[in-house]
C-alpha cells in the first residue's frame, strides 16, 4: 500500500527538534511531496543552527523511511540567513528582493507552456561552466524525486542535449503540426539540434532565434509536465535578456565555477534574471572542488566556495557544489548523464539534493504562487 502524507507526519512527530519540540511543530517544515513511495521536503532553518539540526535531518529521514510503503527518502536542510525566516509560504526576504518597477503599457504577460506547471532556466553569465550538464542531471534528479519532467534546450547556437543525451533520431509529428519531443531516461526532450544536423553552422538572426524558441515552447506536444527544464545559451548580452523574456519562467538557476571570473559573470546572469522580474531560485557551484578518481583526496583547484559566497551577497539560495570529477565529464560527453547511469553514486545524491532545493524555492521561496512572468518590452 502506497505510504500517504499523514502516516508520513505521525511519524515526524515522534523526532525531536534540537528546541524540544516535535519537528512537526518547529515551523520548519516545507510542504511534504509523497509520490509513488518517494516522500521529499525540506527542513528550513536558521543558518547559524545547521549543526544541530543535521541529526534531527537525519533522524527524520530513518523514520520516514521506516513508514510501510516509502521506498525512498530525502530530507535537505536549507539553511535560512536571517533568524525566525523559517516559516511556510513565500519568503520576504527573497519577495523583497525582486526589482520594484512601474507597470509600463507595453508589459505583457507571457502565457504559460499549456499543460506544464513550472518551466525553469538552467543559465550561467559564462559559458563552458558545466550549464547544460547541471541542467540535465539536474532535469533527471527532478525525475528522481517523482516528477515528469521535460528539457527543452534553447541554446540554439550550440544545442548540446543531442549529445548529452546521445540522443540521434528525429522527432516525429503528430497531425503534420506538432513535434512529439524524445524520450530519454523518462525526460521530454526537444533542441533545435534534432532538427538540423550537426555540422549546419548555427546563423541566426534575433528574430529567428525568437520564433525558434516560441515554437519548440508551442508547437511541441509537451503534454503534462511537471516541470520543464530550460538549457539557456551562456551570456548576459541582448539575445539571453530576450529570452529570459520570451520563456515564461517561473524562476532561474545559476551555474557558476568558484573562480572570481566566473563569480563576476554569475552576479551579471543574477542582475539579467532579476531585470526582468524572473526570481532567482538559487546558484550551483560548479567544479567546485577536485576528487581524485584514483587516491580521492581532494584539491580546491578554483579556490572552492565563491558561489556560496556570491549566494550570500546576493541575498539568493545556495543550491550546493558539485566536484569536478572525471566520472561526471566522460558520463556527461558520451550521453550517460551519471544520475541516470550512476543513481546510487555519491554524483547522482548531490544532483538530487540540488533537485530538491530548487523544488522547494519554486513550492515555497520567491518563486511561490508566481503564475506568469510579465515581459518587459523595452521602449
Ligand atoms: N562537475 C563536472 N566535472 C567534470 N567535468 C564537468 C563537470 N561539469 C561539466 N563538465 C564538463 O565540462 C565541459 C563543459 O560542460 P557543459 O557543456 O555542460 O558546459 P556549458 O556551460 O553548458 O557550456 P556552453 O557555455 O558551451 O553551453 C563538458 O565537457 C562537461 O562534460
Ligand atoms: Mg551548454
Amino acid at each position: 500500500m502506497a505510504a500517504s502524507k499523514e502516516q508520513v507526519l505521525a511519524a515526524l512527530a515522534k523526532v525531536p527538534s534540537p528546541g524540544g519540540v516535535a519537528l512537526t511543530d518547529a515551523r520548519v517544515l516545507s510542504d511534504i511531496v509523497v509520490s509513488d513511495g518517494k516522500v521529499f521536503f525540506s527542513l528550513t532553518v536558521d543558518a547559524a543552527a545547521v549543526k544541530a539540526w543535521e541529526p534531527v535531518r537525519k533522524a527524520a529521514e530513518d523514520n520516514v523511511r521506516a513508514v510501510p510503503g516509502v521506498r525512498s527518502v530525502l530530507v535537505a536542510l536549507t539553511a535560512e540567513r536571517a533568524a525566525g525566516a523559517a516559516t511556510h509560504g513565500p519568503n520576504p526576504a527573497h519577495v523583497a528582493q525582486q526589482p520594484q518597477r512601474a507597470a509600463h503599457p507595453a508589459d505583457k504577460v507571457q502565457p504559460g507552456v499549456p499543460g506544464v506547471d513550472a518551466v525553469i532556466a538552467v543559465a550561467s553569465g559564462k559559458g563552458g561552466v558545466g550549464k547544460s550538464t547541471t541542467a540535465v542531471n539536474l532535469a533527471l534528479g527532478l525525475r528522481d524525486l517523482g516528477l515528469k519532467v521535460g528539457m527543452l534546450d534553447a541554446d540554439i547556437y550550440g544545442p548540446s542535449l543531442p549529445k548529452l543525451l546521445a540522443i540521434k533520431e528525429k522527432p516525429q509529428t503528430i497531425g503534420g503540426t506538432k513535434l512529439k519531443p524524445i524520450d530519454r531516461y523518462g525526460l521530454s526532450v526537444m533542441s533545435i539540434g534534432f532538427l538540423i544536423d550537426e555540422e549546419t553552422p548555427m546563423i541566426w538572426r534575433g528574430p529567428m532565434v525568437m520564433s525558434a524558441i516560441t515554437q519548440m515552447l508551442r508547437e511541441v506536444e509537451w503534454g503534462k509536465l511537471d516541470v520543464m527544464v530550460v538549457d539557456m545559451p551562456p551570456g548576459t548580452g541582448d539575445a539571453q535578456l530576450t529570452m529570459a523574456q520570451q520563456v515564461p519562467l517561473k524562476g532561474a538557476v545559476i551555474v557558476s565555477t568558484p573562480q572570481d571570473l566566473a563569480l563576476i559573470d554569475a552576479r551579471r546572469g543574477v542582475a539579467m534574471f532579476k531585470r526582468v522580474n524572473v526570481p532567482v531560485l538559487g546558484i550551483v557551484e560548479n567544479m567546485s572542488y577536485f576528487l581524485c578518481p584514483s587516491c580521492g583526496t581532494r584539491s580546491d583547484i578554483f579556490g572552492h566556495g565563491g558561489a556560496r559566497k556570491e549566494a550570500e551577497r546576493q541575498g539568493v539560495p545556495f543550491l550546493g557544489e558539485v566536484p569536478l570529477h572525471m566520472t561526471i565529464r566522460e558520463k556527461s560527453d558520451s550521453g550517460l548523464p551519471v544520475v541516470a547511469t550512476e543513481p546510487d553514486g555519491p554524483h547522482a545524491k548531490i544532483y538530487r539534493e540540488i533537485a530538491a532545493k530548487v523544488i522547494e524555492q519554486i513550492k515555497g521561496g520567491a518563486a511561490a504562487g508566481r503564475v506568469a512572468p510579465k515581459i518587459v518590452i523595452e521602449a
